[in-house]
């Protein structure tokens, strides 16, 4: 049965567009309401809900075959759907680095749905929106006019972009004619033990192999060891191997330690490196006074990876990529096969075609959010919630410092704060899981969502804070929760009752 007949289109099959559009606009309407009324209302749901069973059971459905009405498509989705989400907009969420989103970016993103530009090229607005986007990316990194760029889903492909430019670009071959066997030497680069796993991830689909990804010791701030870095390059080098690149982390994803990038700059520079950096969140943390002398040597950098869906909150996905020799950069992926030949008039003007920046050639109009999200807040207001997050995240490592049963794992040295509850009596690997338990506890009771990570093989309560709604009260609360389920679990442990903290059987 139809509820008002909304979808399909009357006559049926010819489009797929309603036969009343008041109607639809209507439907439409009352969906953006519902889903800005729960947002508004995030605060007093918890954090997280599991998909319930039942709902698991109704997304196994077969491929449907006849048309359902949009109404009745929006009540599945209102039941089953949107209240069961990742818990990033909720004010309370620290897990992983997950951005928090924003209204604004969210309506420039179903604008720019009813609009459905594909952006891998041709001559129209979207094309210089996302330009517009990439020119403020400059400014913002300090890069010269004349390098480019263009939007990614995040980091992970910014680093693949970046890094198969430094590939094109410092090969002894044409590896994309001959592929990286035809080279006389191997490639070979470089990050820290504690850079994001994106960039190991790169190396493989990039041909490296993983294990060319060379990496360099930490110290005891967990960033890069310039002398290591130039002992392993001079041993490659000796080696016989080509070393091509170094990526510098710009806020690890462990613990947000900025590395060395003038010292790596200047080591670069010296030995004729591709110098990419991975500015997933914390290079936008240039954009705030205390950090940018730290982060001011982006500008030497020949490329730099960065999402706009953490720090600068513009909903999933949006990231970006700039490198600074144009050039190298087109080398990498430039193709226009006759079917996508340039025009000096027409639609298939435009020149240059995003498509020659990156492996995609249909490309969503991603641009459109963060367009909307940068010209509603302004870039001061968005630089404002990177400055809080950051003293926020100093506070609590005070406050962690302050407790008794806590123990801060690693020094806090932007936004991420990693420390555990420690209870008497208890060896390493106990502690291990009574840590991991009262993080799990914390989200399945909807209070608030860190995530876990090891810091030098401890199990670590890990609060990364990327959010825009977090309050100084969400934090204080997230330390009395921890320390009041550390005491309950480690309790029930001691006294030998069945306890979350006991060893998972085999
Ligand atoms: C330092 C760092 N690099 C790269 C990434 C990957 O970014 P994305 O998830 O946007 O692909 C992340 C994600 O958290 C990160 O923290």
């Amino acid at each position: 049965m139809r509820s008002r007949g909304v979808l399909p289109q009357g006559r049926e099959g010819e489009t797929l567009d309603p036969a009343d559009w008041d109607a639809l606009k209507q439907s439409f309407h009352a969906a953006i309401d519902q889903a800005i009324d729960r947002l508004r209302d995030s605060r007093e749901a918890p954090v997280w809900r599991p998909t319930p069973d039942a709902v698991k059971a109704r997304l196994e459905a077969p491929l449907p075959r006849r048309p359902e009405a949009l109404d009745a498509v929006l009540q599945r989705f209102a039941a089953d759907i949107l209240p069961f989400g990742t818990g990033n907009v909720h004010p309370r969420f620290f897990g992983w680095v997950h951005g928090a989103g924003n209204v604004a970016g969210a309506l420039g993103e179903a604008l720019a749905a009813l609009m459905n530009c594909n952006v891998g090229g041709r001559d129209h607005v979207a094309v210089y929106v996302e330009r517009q986007i990439v020119d403020w990316c400059k400014a913002i990194f300090s890069f010269p006019a004349a390098s480019s760029g263009l939007l990614t889903s995040g980091t992970s492909m910014g680093n693949v972009i970046a890094l198969a430019s430094a590939r094109s670009a410092r090969a002894e071959i044409d590896v994309r004619r001959h592929g990286m066997g035809a080279s006389p030497r191997p490639l070979v680069g470089y990050a820290s033990s504690e850079a994001h796993s994106s960039v190991a991830k790169a190396f493989e689909l990039l041909g490296f192999g993983r294990d060319a990804l060379r990496r360099v010791p930490v110290d005891a701030e967990f960033r890069l060891s310039l002398p290591d870095l130039a002992r392993l390059i001079a041993a490659d080098r000796a080696e016989g191997r080509l070393p091509v690149a170094v990526v510098a982390s710009a806020g690890t994803v462990n613990t947000g330690a900025i590395d060395d990038i003038a010292g790596i700059a200047a080591l670069c520079r010296k030995e004729g490196l591709w110098l990419h950096i991975d500015g997933a969140f914390g290079g936008l943390a240039v954009l705030v006074p205390e950090f940018a002398p730290r982060l001011a040597a982006i500008a030497e950098a020949d490329s730099i990876a960065f999402d706009f869906h953490k720090w600068l909150q513009v909903p999933y996905d949006s990231g970006g990529v700039l490198v600074k020799d144009e050039r190298a950069h087109r080398a990498a992926f430039a193709d226009r096969p006759d079917y996508l030949a340039p025009a000096k008039r027409g639609l298939a003007g435009g020149e240059p075609w995003f498509c020659e920046y990156g492996p995609e050639l249909s490309r969503g109009f991603r641009a459109l959010k963060v367009w909307f999200t940068i010209m509603t807040h302004g870039i001061d207001r968005l630089a404002a919630v990177i400055a809080r997050n950051c003293r926020q995240a100093e506070r609590l490592g005070q406050s962690v410092c302050a407790a008794r049963e806590l123990e801060l794992l690693a020094p806090v040295s932007l936004n991420i704060v990693c420390f555990r509850f420690v209870a008497q009596g208890l060896d390493e690997s106990a502690l291990d899981r009574l840590n991991e338990a009262i993080v799990v506890e914390l989200q399945l009771a909807g209070i608030a969502a860190p995530s876990t990570t090891k810091i030098r093989g401890r199990t670590a309560i890990r609060v990364a804070l990327t959010n825009h709604r977090t309050s100084d009260d969400d934090l204080v609360l997230l330390v009395s929760a921890v320390r009041e389920i550390g005491r309950e679990l480690s309790s029930v442990s001691a006294g030998g009752s069945p306890s979350l903290v006991a060893a998972e059987e085999p």
